[in-house]
């Protein structure tokens, strides 16, 4: 692959830009319309190993920890197994409960992060099982594990990551849609996620055409010193992963917030300095998350929108990103795009170096 810049200013304005064939790699090969399921033969899990797991734990750091959260939330979703995600830097620190029953997925572009390849370790020393869900094929983390799904998101560069972390959402699908199919989803349901999955190119392409709109935004928000970024169960992961890369390349105070938190402390802080970034996706959702962007606007704060086609902001007057529709489980995968691109463009507003950003290394091997 090539790794020069190839026209573009910035590695993450490139890797932002290669979404569309990336996530194509992924999915090729791996879709099986006769029996709505995905084939993930590197798992090395037979059916009836799969349908054994009780549980499921994702292990990621940073960004992936993030993404292994929207992964928790479609694996519980569309393979009604209890599951969560939790930060790698944490676990082997706090003694964790290994157990034969759970599957414990690490999370990881690089595959040498050293906070996740020691979750692995202490995870592989008390008998748990653990796959892999990384980027760089035989790293040190993908040879630890047992077996895994490779990203082939091709090699990226810029220290924010971006087309890695969307293929680990994509990849968490597949994983939920193998789980779920040796359980109670249906032939039908996962034919429909199958559908959703093979339309995700395009439908990013479209929200990447949307870059001079979003750049528009991220000028708006770059003024301000500190920002609140909310969403609520699908929402709330993108939420962090939005905030997350706004400190990371803006280097502005970004804060996420569970949205149904707000009114339990953080409110306090809304005034007509402090702009909040609202998750409102076109879900069971919709009517809390705008009453909730009500009473921010009524204590006179800022908000934009990254919302679907058909929510309803009345006479709030809320500025918005509109983004492409998809199946509500795969919605945060397509929700997390613009808010690449905004903090791209917040970034690029401000003159920060963007794909080198201060005090960050692309990937963490020494704790
Ligand atoms: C570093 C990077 C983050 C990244 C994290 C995990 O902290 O600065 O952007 O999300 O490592 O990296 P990995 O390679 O394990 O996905």
């Amino acid at each position: 692959e090539d790794l020069d810049l190839g026209g573009h200013p910035h590695y993450m304005a490139k890797e932002i830009q290669e979404q569309p064939e990336s996530v194509e790699r992924i999915i090729r090969g791996r879709l099986d319309d006769r029996f709505g399921v995905a084939r993930l033969d590197g798992l090395n899990l037979t059916p009836r190993e799969l349908r054994g797991f009780a549980r499921v734990k994702i292990l990621g750091c940073g960004s992936a920890y993030y993404v292994g959260q929207i992964g928790a939330t479609m694996i519980e979703e569309l393979a009604r197994i209890p599951a969560d995600a939790e930060a790698a830097s944490e676990f082997r620190y706090r003694n964790p409960i290994i157990e034969a029953d759970t599957l414990y997925i690490a999370v990881s572009q690089s595959g040498e992060t050293i906070d996740t390849a020691f979750a692995v370790e202490e995870i592989k020393r008390k008998g748990g099982r653990v796959v892999g869900l990384v980027n760089v094929v035989g790293s040190t983390i993908a040879r630890a594990c047992e077996g895994g799904v490779y990203l082939h998101a091709g090699p990226e560069i810029a220290v924010a990551s971006t087309k890695a972390l969307t293929n680990m959402a994509v990849g968490f699908a597949l994983i939920a849609l193998a789980l779920g199919r040796v359980r109670d989803l249906s032939n039908a349901d996962g034919q429909r996620i199958i559908d959703a999955i093979r339309a995700l190119p395009g439908q990013i392409k479209s929200i990447l055409d949307f870059e001079p709109e979003i750049a528009e935004h991220a000028k708006t928000v770059a003024a301000a010193k500190s920002l609140f970024f909310v969403g609520r169960v699908r929402g709330y992961p993108v939420a962090r992963e939005g905030a997350q890369k706004f400190k990371e390349i803006s280097y502005r105070h970004a804060e996420a917030y569970q949205t149904s938190e707000l009114k339990h402390g953080p409110l306090a802080l809304i005034d007509e300095e402090l702009p909040t970034v609202a998750v409102v996706p076109r879900d069971e959702l919709t009517e809390r998350n705008l009453a909730a962007v009500q009473q921010i606007k009524a204590r006179g704060g800022a908000v934009l929108a990254v919302t679907h086609e058909g929510v309803d902001f009345g006479e709030l007057g809320v500025p918005r990103i509109v983004v492409p529709k998809t199946e509500p489980e795969l919605d945060p995968i397509l929700l997390t795009i613009p808010l690449q691109l905004l903090a791209y463009h917040a970034a690029l507003t401000l003159g920060y170096d963007i794909d080198k950003p201060r005090n960050l290394a692309k990937s963490v091997t020494v704790e």
